[in-house]
């Protein structure tokens, strides 16, 4: 099991997003946080419909209400706590999941 600080808890906006590479087992990866107040979200920073990032306004990944998660190529939905597709090209998928914790004010992701 490694742990790696991600960023700081302020990097991602209260009720908003942000992206970040950072180095998973060895691997460098482009990852996202959704931050709701004092829970925070990370998942891989890859749309599940074509391998694409999820992106296409850097560090923006909901949808205009912030209600979920969004790619930003054909805008497929996906629920901000578990990344599960609601709608679009690929519902019914999934986001990959990072396990990330809030300490102080920093945010960690747990690999295992
Ligand atoms: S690449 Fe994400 S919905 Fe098509």
């Amino acid at each position: 099991m490694s742990e790696t600080r991600l960023c700081a808890l302020n990097d991602i906006p209260a009720e908003g997003t942000n992206g970040f590479v950072t180095e998973i087992n060895g691997q460098a990866k482009a990852v996202f946080a959704a931050r709701q107040g004092d829970q925070v979200y990370v998942y891989e920073n890859v749309c599940p419909h074509l391998d694409t990032p999820m992106d296409v306004i850097p560090g923006e990944f909901l949808n205009d209400d912030g209600t979920h998660i969004e790619c930003g190529t054909h805008l497929a939905q996906f629920r901000i706590a578990d990344g599960y597709c609601t709608e679009g090209p690929c519902e019914g998928d999934s986001l990959i999941k990072i396990n990330a914790e809030i300490r102080g004010e920093d945010v960690y992701i747990i690999a295992t």
